[in-house]
């Protein structure tokens, strides 16, 4: 059962995280955090980092494991989630790059177009798993929610106990993301990895964000909701210790 917590605000949720995690690496310093991209986390990226400041909490120790990557984006290009994770948290947070992973990292950029490639593509999601388990689990993944209740790149359909893997977008996740890349939807990859929904729920704290009327039915279908994969999120009831902090507007169904 998760418990919901009403916000007034981004930075309002932003302050929850950042005290949650800044208490973590006090007691913890080598402490693993799960990153996400995507709009919803950045206050409390910035809340997090204000604090982690203010305290001045060393953080050389953290490690960090992203939710997903695109296939076939150079890692260097702007939208690739390697680059978005390096511009939204390893900078501002102060974090050491070499212990922040993103799933994939060893492709580089390889596309599925590339054979030789192919199943080096297949074989990065259990090594990113097992790198998860060697750092000995996720203590607090940050989840935020797509539309149709998609969490990392699970979109509807995924099974709840998948593990890291190449997923195919849908047309309506590479249209939503064309904004990112100049409008133009031929330059969105149609190819991803991402954690599974089974990967996301071994996280020992699952703190996930929703900010307006839009994500109001998808919160709505992961609280209130049959835990179905029709709705991905929804398992998210199936975890000890969830939970999920949301404006008036996201709450505005429940
Ligand atoms: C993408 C990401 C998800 C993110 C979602 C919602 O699909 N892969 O991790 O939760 O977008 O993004 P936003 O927070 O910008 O609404």
């Amino acid at each position: 059962m998760a418990e919901v917590i009403i916000v007034q605000n981004e930075e309002e949720a932003g302050r929850i995280y950042g005290r949650a995690v800044a208490d973590l690496i006090a007691k913890k310093p080598g402490a693993v955090l799960g990153l996400a991209t995507g709009s919803s986390p950045l206050a409390a990226y910035r809340e997090l980092a204000a604090i982690l400041k203010e305290e001045g909490t060393d953080v050389s120790r953290v490690q960090g494991f992203a939710l997903d990557e695109y296939i076939g984006l150079p890692l260097t290009h702007p939208e690739s989630y390697r680059s978005t994770i390096t511009r939204t948290v390893v900078e501002p947070l102060g974090l050491n790059p070499e212990r922040v992973h993103v799933p994939g990292d060893s492709l580089n950029g390889a596309g599925l177009d590339d054979p030789a490639c192919a199943e080096q593509i297949l074989a990065a999601g259990p090594a990113y798993d097992a790198a998860i388990r060697a750092a000995g689990g996720i203590d607090v993944q940050i989840l935020g929610i797509g539309t149709d209740g998609h969490v990392g790149f699970n979109e509807p359909g995924s099974s709840l106990a998948s593990r890291t893997r190449l997923k195919t977008l849908t047309e309506q996740t590479r249209v939503d993301n064309a904004r990112f890349f100049e409008g133009d939807l031929d330059q969105v990859p149609t190819h991803c990895i991402t954690q599974g929904i089974g990967t996301i729920l071994e996280a020992r704290h699952l703190v996930l964000l929703a900010f307006g009327e839009g994500k109001a039915a998808a919160v709505r279908d992961t609280v209130e909701g049959a835990v179905s994969a029709t709705c991905p999120a929804s398992a998210l009831q199936l975890h000890p210790h969830a939970t999920i902090l949301v404006d008036e507007a996201a709450a505005s169904q429940l």
